[in-house]
C-alpha cells in the first residue's frame, strides 16, 4: 500500500493532507524519514511514527477504553463529554463507535471499533457474550434477590424474563453480576426490579477480555478481536 494511502485509511486526515505530512518528513518508518508518499509497503506489522507518535498499522480498528465516570457513549452527548474526546484524533477520524453502550455514570471497560460487522456480532443477543458488573448496592443483598436475579425478572419493556447467568456476592453490599444482553440500564432495572438499586456500576470484563493492569481511568490500548472469544 502506498504510504499516503496508509495514512489516510489510519484516520491521519484527507489523501492530500496524508500526502503533505508525508512530503513535509513528518513520517519516519524504522527510525527513518520517508518522504515520498507513493512509497509502497508492506502493511503487515508495520508500525511507522507521525509527527514522533508510533501508530501500529491496523486494517481494523479495535480499542479497549477504561471509561470514567462523567463521560456519555452517545456521539452527540448532551449533558457530559463524549467517551470519544479521550481517543486520539485518527481514531476518531476513523469513526470508531462504542460497541454497546455504558451508562455516563458506568466506569469500566468499553470497546470501540469501526468494524461495523464486529458491532453486530458482540450485540447481538444470539452471541450471547458474557458481560461483566461490579455492583455496588444501596442495600444488604439477600439470597433471595440473587437467587431472583439469576432465575430472571421481569423488566418494564418486555414480557421476557431477563435473567443474569451469574450473580454472586462479593461482599455485604457488593455483587458480580454476568449478563449476556445488552438491554437499556439492564443492570439498574434488574437491581431494582428485586428491590434493591445499583448506586455504582463498573463494567469489569468482556467476552474474555479484562482492563489490561496499569491501564488508568482515561487511557485505551488496542485490543484483538479473536482475545474477546477466544474458543470460537
Ligand atoms: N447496565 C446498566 O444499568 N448500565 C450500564 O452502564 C451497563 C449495564
Amino acid at each position: 500500500m502506498r504510504l499516503s494511502q496508509v495514512l489516510f485509511s489510519q484516520g491521519f486526515g484527507s489523501r492530500r493532507h496524508c500526502a503533505g505530512l508525508v512530503a513535509a518528513g513528518l513520517v519516519r518508518i524504522g527510525g527513518q524519514v520517508v518522504d515520498d508518499p507513493d512509497a509502497d509497503l508492506d502493511t503487515e506489522g508495520l508500525v511507522f511514527e507521525v509527527e514522533g507518535r508510533a501508530w501500529p498499522f491496523h486494517a481494523q480498528a479495535l480499542v479497549l477504553l477504561h471509561k470514567p465516570a462523567g463521560y456519555e457513549c452517545s456521539q452527540k452527548p448532551r449533558h457530559h463529554p463524549s467517551v470519544m474526546s479521550l481517543l486520539p484524533p485518527p481514531l476518531r477520524e476513523r469513526g470508531v463507535q462504542p460497541i454497546g453502550r455504558l451508562d455516563e455514570d458506568t466506569t469500566g471497560l468499553l470497546l470501540l471499533t469501526d468494524d461495523g460487522a464486529l458491532i453486530h456480532r458482540l450485540t447481538s443477543p444470539k452471541h450471547h457474550v458474557p458481560k461483566v458488573y461490579e455492583v455496588t448496592a444501596r442495600h444488604p443483598l439477600t439470597p433471595e434477590q440473587l437467587q431472583r436475579l439469576r432465575d430472571g425478572v421481569v423488566l418494564d419493556d418486555s414480557p421476557q424474563p431477563v435473567r443474569a447467568v451469574a450473580a454472586e456476592a462479593t461482599g455485604e453490599t457488593t455483587l458480580r453480576l454476568t449478563l449476556t444482553e445488552g438491554k437499556y440500564h439492564q443492570v439498574k432495572r434488574m437491581l431494582a426490579a428485586v428491590g434493591n438499586r445499583c448506586d455504582a456500576l463498573h463494567r469489569s470484563a468482556f467476552g474474555a477480555l479484562t482492563i489490561p493492569d496499569g491501564l488508568a481511568t482515561g487511557q485505551w490500548c488496542w485490543a484483538d478481536p479473536a482475545a474477546i472469544t477466544p474458543s470460537r
